[in-house]
Formats: C-alpha cells, sequence, structure tokens
C-alpha cells in the first residue's frame, strides 16, 4: 500500500513515498513534479547494475528525457576530486535551471548528488531514490547534503530539500545483509529518541522484518520517516531539537574515525555501539535505569549488531577517542556536547558530559 509522508518546510515541502514496487512506477510519481522533462540520473555502479534500467524505463514511459552519471561504489566517491569531476560531468550535458537531478542509490549518492544540485547554476531541484535501508530511513530525508574532507566527513556541504523522495522497499532485497542491519541501527535510533512503543514494536518485529517481510519492513521505515521528518520540520537546520538525531553518533563517529572510516566499522554499526555506549554513560550518571541499557543491548545481540567497540578489535586507543569527542563539530565552547536518555524513548542533549565518566566508559567498553 502506498504511504506518504510529508515533510512540512513550507514552500520547501515535498512528499517522501513508500511502497513495494514503486522503482518501475517512479513516472508517475516524478512527472508531475518537474519544471521540464529533463533529468539526469546520478548513480553508482553497483545500484547501476540492478535498478538503472528499471528507472530509465519509468522515465521512457512518461517521455521524459534522461541522461545517466554513473560513479563509482563507496565513500571515496565523497571527495572533492569526484564532486569536481561530477560537475563537469553533470554540465556537459547542458543542463538548464529547470533540469532535475535523480539521486539513485544509497547516502554516497543522494549526499554528493543532492550538493552537486544545490551548486549546478546556483540550484537545481533533485529527487531522491534511495536504495539502501540507511539512506531510505535517513540520509534521504531531511535536506543535509555533503562531501567528505580530509579534515573529516561531511564538512563541504549544504542543506537543500530535495522536491521528492521514493523510497521502493523492494530494492532492498540486492542490499548486502550487513548494510541492511548497520541502516536498521538508524531505525532503533528513531525509537529510542523519542518513542519507547516503537521500541517494543521492533522488539517484537524486527527479525521477520529483516529477512525478507517487506509489509513490516515498509511499516518500520514509515514509522521512522514521520520521525525524522518531525524533527527536521521543528529545526531544519539543527539550531536544536534536530541534533537529537546524532543520538549514538559522536561515540559512532569517534570509532569510524579510529578505524578509518573504513570497512571494518560501518556507520550503521558505528551507531549501534554509540547508542549502546550514550545509554550507559546515562545509566552511569544515574539518568536511567541498568535494565533499559540491558534491553539496548540485548535487542542488537538478536539481530545481529554490534554492541561494544571490543568486538570490532581489541586496541582502541582511548586517549585518540577521547580527543575525537572534544573535535566533534557538535561540541561547543569545549564543554562535550553528548545526547543522553532518560530512557528508552527519551533521548536529551546534555552540556558539560564529564570527561571522567567518558572514560570509565571508553575503559569499560573498549577493553
Ligand atoms: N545526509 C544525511 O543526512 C546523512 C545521514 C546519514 C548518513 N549519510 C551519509 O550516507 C552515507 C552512507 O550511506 P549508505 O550506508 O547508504 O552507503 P552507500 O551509499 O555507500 O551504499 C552502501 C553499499 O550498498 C550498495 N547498494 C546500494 N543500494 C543497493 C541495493 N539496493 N542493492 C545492492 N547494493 C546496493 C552501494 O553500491 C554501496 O556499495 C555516508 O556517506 C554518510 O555520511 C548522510
Ligand atoms: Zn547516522
Amino acid at each position: 500500500m502506498v504511504e506518504k509522508i510529508v515533510v512540512e518546510l513550507g514552500e520547501r515541502s515535498y512528499d517522501i513515498i513508500v511502497d513495494q514496487l514503486l522503482l518501475s512506477r517512479a513516472g508517475d510519481f516524478i512527472d508531475p513534479l518537474l519544471k521540464s522533462k529533463n533529468v539526469i540520473i546520478v548513480t553508482d555502479e553497483q545500484v547501476a547494475r540492478f535498478y538503472l534500467h528499471r528507472l530509465s524505463n519509468a522515465l521512457e514511459e512518461k517521455q521524459i528525457r534522461y541522461r545517466s552519471i554513473v560513479l563509482k561504489t563507496g565513500e571515496a566517491t565523497k571527495s572533492i576530486a569526484s564532486f569536481g569531476e561530477l560537475m563537469e560531468q553533470l554540465l556537459e550535458q547542458k543542463p538548464d535551471r529547470n533540469t532535475t537531478l535523480i539521486a539513485l542509490g544509497g547516502g554516497v549518492i543522494g549526499d554528493i548528488t543532492g550538493f552537486a544540485a544545490s551548486c549546478l547554476l546556483r540550484g537545481v531541484d533533485f529527487i531522491q531514490i534511495p536504495t539502501t535501508l540507511l539512506a531510505q530511513v535517513d540520509s534521504s530525508v531531511g535536506g543535509k547534503t555533503g562531501i567528505n574532507s580530509r579534515f573529516g566527513k561531511n564538512l563541504i556541504g549544504s542543506f537543500h530539500q530535495p522536491i521528492l523522495v521514493l523510497a521502493d522497499v523492494s530494492l532492498l532485497a540486492t542490499l548486502p545483509k550487513r548494510e541492511l542491519l548497520a541502516g536498521y541501527a538508524e531505525v532503533v535510533k528513531y525509537a529510542l529518541i523519542n518513542d519507547a512503543s516503537f521500541f517494543e514494536w521492533l522488539e517484537k518485529n524486527a527479525a521477520a522484518m529483516l529477512t525478507g517481510d517487506n509489509v513490516l519492513m515498509a511499516e518500520a521505515i514509515v514509522k521512522s520517516c514521520r520521525a525524522k521528518a518531525a524533527i527536521v520540520a521543528a529545526d531544519e537546520r539543527e539550531a536544536g531539537k534536530r541534533a537529537l538525531l546524532n543520538f549514538g553518533h559522536t561515540f559512532g563517529h569517534a570509532l569510524e574515525a579510529e578505524t578509518g572510516f573504513s570497512d571494518q566499522l560501518l556507520h550503521g554499526e558505528a551507531v549501534a555501539i554509540g547508542m549502546v555506549m550514550a545509554t550507559q554513560t546515562s545509566v552511569a550518571m544515574k539518568l536511567h535505569d541498568a535494565s533499559e541499557a540491558a534491553r539496548v543491548v540485548s535487542h542488537f545481540e538478536t539481530i545481529g549488531l554490534p554492541t561494544a567497540p571490543r568486538s570490532i578489535k581489541p586496541d582502541w586507543d582511548t586517549d585518540a577517542l577521547m580527543e575525537h569527542f572534544k573535535r566533534d563539530k557538535k561540541a561547543k565552547d569545549g564543554a562535550l556536547t553528548f545526547i543522553l536518555s532518560r530512557g528508552i524513548g527519551k533521548a536529551f542533549v546534555a552540556h558539560d558530559v564529564l570527561k571522567s565518566q567518558l572514560r570509565e566508559i571508553l575503559a569499560q567498553s573498549c577493553a
């Protein structure tokens, strides 16, 4: 069943459509929104192999003219160099201000294409067709776009909202299991932030939805997108409440940086561990009961997500991790800001988290 979520942002409002077998019907949703029947699809090699022909056919059915640009698969594609190359390739197609870009892929493609759309001819429309679970529940929604610098991830970018998001649950069938689970960590994030009943729902349904029950999967994606849409609508540019979406991420980013943003630790895996560490920090600060933290750990263990840095590698440099915390772009005026919780579904922004407390958590979970 087609589900529609509206991201309410005034004149920048847009729909997120969630359903199975959506890609072959993409033209029905895209065509009415185009300023001209000219689009450029940006995708990666792996996604192109599976799905580019399906999107092409859907556009042809509506007589939409398209070109496609196929980028290399992987995070390295979000470099300044490949962004420059993408801009040149886009300009080669002689776009005008009415041209629309379509990002067909995971978060890497969505981020770089969205950023390209915000820069091309000072800004053109773009549409997100996310193909990973992470992109369907997180990166395609909310308008954060960007690329990486040697000084860190996502440091170059813009807020540029898409005009439409099409999340086709059926596309997840070809996604490697490990990527699916990593994306699932972001689903749990929404539950842990402000929806305890969603967490209960996930405890009951996660195993089935992660092994091919697309009806349940669609429901989880809709709940996640609704949660993100509400937070983004309340705080588009992260002046306040949107920071809650970083639950688990300050810990997670530090772990990712220390593993070189490599396949050793996927972003979602780092976030799963980070959420456990944030929950444990909250317990240590007597913000909530240890049994709530145990429930989170037990859920991740059942599903097959990691819950502690020590399960990734044995020799963490905890001083280096502390340095990352201090450098995290969410740190203000030297005070350490973390998203903590007062229990499942009760996350909040905590300023002044004690360094000694963090050292203790690191000592417990890294060794
Ligand atoms: N903009 C935001 O708000 C936001 C939020 C979270 C993450 N991100 C960014 O998202 C990126 C990570 O996104 P990701 O996890 O989707 O990674 P990704 O885009 O690299 O995709 C993961 C892998 O899955 C493959 N793939 C994609 N869809 C597939 C499918 N349906 N079938 C088979 N293979 C498929 C890709 O080719 C790739 O190898 C990071 O760069 C991160 O910074 C952005
Ligand atoms: Zn994330």
